[in-house]
């Protein structure tokens, strides 16, 4: 067959259910067939390499907006050169509330300065004031206009909903038919721990970890799938760093509920030792939750392989180490209560994922593209992404899965200026990206243009429909 734009020839194809060897031509950006000879405009050798689907990474946070203006460190032009160097051609981002302000003025300044994107992208809405207005008004504003999704932070001081509000988001999410992402650690216990630790001198990076224990993770996503039965609202907890939490969601899948579970590189590669380095170094590994240790990262392996984790983000966040922003905005002598929570990671993801899960024989490759691409797509309803079929957008990875490389700093390719991964053997590496039919990286070089990325407007789609199973049979959610 010919008369094809492009032809990737002679790879080995991987999808989420198969691994063959297959071509895969393309038409005007979108996979046209998958088969032997075919034929094309350009052709592409990938002899000896896998064809991966292009990675979606559906919860990280690039230029997002801060209180008080500006946004964070990791710009779209530099998040999305991350994003492809390594293998990842679809983002789910945040857009943010303040408390005391809306949401709909935030949601179009972040709309307009996504429009320097290489990478093809939609929104989740962060929820932190569930006001009338919010609530009835701007929440289905925003799903009608593609932002399908909304986040919670149960903890935090300038982001956290009490239960009130989240079972008003939960009731706002149901009527508008959007799904609720839910960050799950109990901020009540983390303040009165954080003010014992505070108390007691102990102040340093390691102490982080002291202040949120696995049980105020647990505790609050009990609470968050029990407040979503109440109200059958579909929900995902967000960055799960332990078996116990895996285990709620289990136990609700168990009763038919429709929750899921997300994880995120971290849990598998630092631990609580790493923010125990000395002086302020620690500060580079902070994130919430907080990483465990080498148990807990084998017992998530369990919870991967038993399916009740089935997607893994980056979590990237945009904090740089140096200078007066970023992890030292309150000083290089902060207290770990004062250093801004999260690490860069848009780049190493899919290399790592591939290399503690496939190349060391924990999970097989459909698993790998599963959940790195196809069940992000699927839960998030980004229609035509993540998966190597006929019809969807030609987003393809050329993947050598015996190159071995050490991470470093300057492979990342993003505008924060290190890597918590320093140093990490790993074996596999994206050698070409392709986006919707166009080569936009080769060889860790990226070439895509500003503005060359796509809003992703999600429609309504049946995963997450709601069950239909209400205490009593009441549905609150028609009221409040
Ligand atoms: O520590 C983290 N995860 N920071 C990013 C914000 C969030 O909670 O997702
Ligand atoms: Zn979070
Ligand atoms: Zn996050």
């Amino acid at each position: 067959m010919d008369g094809f734009d492009l032809v990737v020839r002679g790879g080995t194809v991987v999808t989420s259910s198969d691994v063959f060897r297959a071509d895969v031509g393309v038409v005007g950006g979108t996979i046209a067939a998958i088969g032997r000879d075919l034929r094309g405009g350009r052709e592409i050798d990938a002899g000896g390499l896998l064809v991966l689907p292009g990675g979606v990474d559906t919860h990280c946070h690039i230029e997002q907006l801060q209180k008080g203006g500006g946004a964070d460190e990791e710009g779209w032009v530099s998040g999305s050169t991350a994003c492809l160097a390594g293998g990842t051609t679809t983002v789910v981002t945040f857009s943010t509330q303040f408390k005391g302000a809306g949401i709909a003025g935030p949601l179009a300044d972040y709309r307009r300065r996504a429009g320097a994107a290489m990478v093809d992208y939609g929104f989740h809405q962060i929820i932190t004031d569930a006001t009338d207005d919010v609530i009835w008004r701007e929440i289905p504003e925003a799903v009608a206009a593609g932002v399908r999704s909304l986040k919670v932070f149960l903890t935090y001081d300038a982001l956290a909903l009490d239960d009130r509000g989240f079972l008003r988001v939960l009731a706002a999410a149901r009527r508008a038919g959007a799904l609720v992402t839910v960050h799950c650690e109990n901020y009540e216990a983390i303040r009165w721990r954080t003010e014992a630790l505070l108390a007691a001198g102990r102040t340093a990076p390691k102490y982080h970890a002291w202040s949120r224990p696995k049980m105020i993770e647990r505790e609050a996503a009990h609470r968050a799938i029990a407040l979503a039965e109440m109200v059958d609202q579909p929900i995902q907890i967000f960055h799960v760093s332990c078996s116990e939490v895996a285990e709620e969601i289990a136990r609700a899948r168990h009763r038919g509920l429709k929750v899921w579970g997300e994880t995120c590189p971290q849990y598998f590669t630092l631990t609580a030792g790493h923010m125990d380095r000395p002086g302020f170094e620690g500060a580079k590994f902070m994130c919430s939750p907080a990483p465990r240790d080498a148990a807990d990262q084998a017992a998530l392996w369990e919870d991967i392989r038993r399916g009740t984790l089935d997607v893994i983000s980056s979590d990237h966040s945009g904090w740089c180490f140096d200078g007066p922003r970023g992890k030292q905005v309150a000083g290089r002598d902060a207290s770990f209560r004062d250093i801004p929570n999260g690490v860069p990671g848009l780049m190493a993801r899919l290399p790592i994922i591939f290399s503690v899960g496939v190349a060391a024989g924990r999970i097989d490759l459909p698993h790998f593209a599963r959940l790195i691409a196809g069940n992000p797509a699927k839960l998030f309803g980004l229609a035509g992404k993540g998966a190597i079929v006929p019809g969807n957008d030609a987003d393809l990875v050329l993947w050598d899965p015996a190159r071995r490389t050490t991470l470093t700093q300057s492979l990342m390719q993003h505008a924060i200026d290190y890597t918590p991964y320093e140093g990490l053997e790993v074996t596999g590496w994206p050698v070409a990206t392709i986006r919707r039919g166009e080569v936009v990286m080769r060889d860790n070089l990226v070439q895509a243009e500003p503005g060359s990325g796509r809003y992703l407007a999600r429609g309504t789609y049946d995963l997450i429909r709601p069950t239909g199973r209400l205490p009593d049979g009441f549905d609150a959610s028609a009221f409040a």
